[in-house]
This record gives structure tokens, C-alpha cells and sequence, in this order.
């Protein structure tokens, strides 16, 4: 079945948090245990990150939400935020559909991502679609200028780009 992708609009926000929910069980025991909780976002989480800017897109497999993806302005450069796709309908295409979607909004601006540092898997997914790893050092001043995160979640985490000039981790 065909993939279709458009704005989630304020009625799927629970669907929403299902999705991410969802597909944030692949954390569990895998991040810091300091991290994680159940459920991994709360509504009132993901309402904070919609006022703040990050504006979610779905993948609909007929009338089912599989993945969401959040794209953030923050002027020079353009955040790609909570990217989740279903448990059941991952490695089938829907992170890198949504991926290109959001990219295709995008002019020339640098992209930005940040993840778990261990989280392999997204590390990889993003570097297959052309992302780069960047130095330890740009990575805590990118989280620190783009990101409203806490220090240790800084810690814990990387930033991949793409058109970014960003230094390359030695
Ligand atoms: C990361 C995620 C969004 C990728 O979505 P997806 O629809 O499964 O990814 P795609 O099917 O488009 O995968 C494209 C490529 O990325 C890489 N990739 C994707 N998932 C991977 C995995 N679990 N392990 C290794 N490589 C992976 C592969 O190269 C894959 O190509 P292939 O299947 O032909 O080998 C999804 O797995 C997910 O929601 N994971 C849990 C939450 C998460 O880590 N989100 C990222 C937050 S920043």
C-alpha cells in the first residue's frame, strides 16, 4: 500500500503520541537508564514542543498513522525533530519518505538532527540518508544554541548535519 504523507492536524494528536510511544520502546534499556520513562513523552510534552514551534508531519498507510516527523525553524538553521515510525512498519521506507518530505521544505539551510548517542540504529538510518556525524565539541555548542535540552541530555546525545560546515569529529 502507498505511503501518503501530510500536516497532522490538532485532532491526531493523540494518534500522534502513539506513534512516538510506540516506536520510543526501542530506547528502553538502551539509553541512559536515567532517561528514559514510560511513557516517553507525555501529551503535555509533545503540546510544549508544537508551541514551540515543531510543526509534525504523518505517513499514512491508508487510514492508519505509521510515522511522524517534526521539523523546527530556528532561522539559520532548521531542526528535524521526533522522528518515529511504527514498531510494526519500520525498515519498510516510511522514516526515509518522511525524512525526504520534510528535507524537500527546506532551501539551503543547514539541517540539524540530534539523537541518542546510543542509539545506533537512528545513527545509521540518518547517516544512510546522507547525514554526518559532527565533532563532540560542535555538537554541546549546537545543542546548547538550537536545543532546549537538559545538560545531561547534552551529554548523552549527538547532532548529525547535512549543508552544515560543522567540523567532523576527529
Ligand atoms: C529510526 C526510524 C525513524 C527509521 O525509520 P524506518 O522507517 O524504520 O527507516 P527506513 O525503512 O526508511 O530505513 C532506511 C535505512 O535506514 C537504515 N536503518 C533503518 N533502521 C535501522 C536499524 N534499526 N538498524 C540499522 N539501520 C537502520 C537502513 O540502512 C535502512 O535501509 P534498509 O532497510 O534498506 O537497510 C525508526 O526505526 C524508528 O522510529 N526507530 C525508533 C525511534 C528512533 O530511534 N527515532 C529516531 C529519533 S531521532
Amino acid at each position: 500500500m502507498q505511503t501518503s504523507i501530510r500536516l497532522c492536524t490538532k485532532e491526531e494528536t493523540d494518534a500522534v503520541l502513539q506513534i512516538i510511544n510506540d516506536a520510543a520502546q526501542a530506547y528502553k534499556d538502551v539509553i541512559p537508564p536515567d532517561r528514559w520513562h514510560d511513557p516517553y513523552m507525555s501529551a503535555t510534552e509533545l503540546h510544549e514542543e508544537i508551541v514551540h514551534g515543531v510543526v509534525f508531519w504523518g505517513a499514512w498507510r491508508g487510514d492508519r498513522l505509521i510515522g511522524v516527523a517534526g521539523i523546527q525553524d530556528r532561522g539559520e538553521v532548521v531542526l528535524i525533530r521526533h522522528a518515529y515510525v511504527a514498531t510494526n512498519a519500520q525498515r519498510s521506507g516510511c522514516g526515509s519518505a518522511l525524512l525526504r518530505h520534510l528535507e524537500d521544505q527546506v532551501d539551503d539551510k543547514p539541517i540539524l538532527i540530534g539523537t541518542w548517542a546510543d542509539a545506533r540504529w537512528a545513527i545509521d538510518f540518518y547517516r544512510k540518508s546522507g547525514y554526518t556525524l559532527v565533532s563532540t565539541s560542535r555538537k554541546n555548542a549546537l545543542l546548547k544554541q538550537y536545543w532546549t535540552i537538559p545538560q545531561r541530555q547534552i551529554e548523552t546525545s549527538v547532532v548529525l548535519a547535512k549543508r552544515c560546515s560543522c567540523p567532523r569529529p576527529s
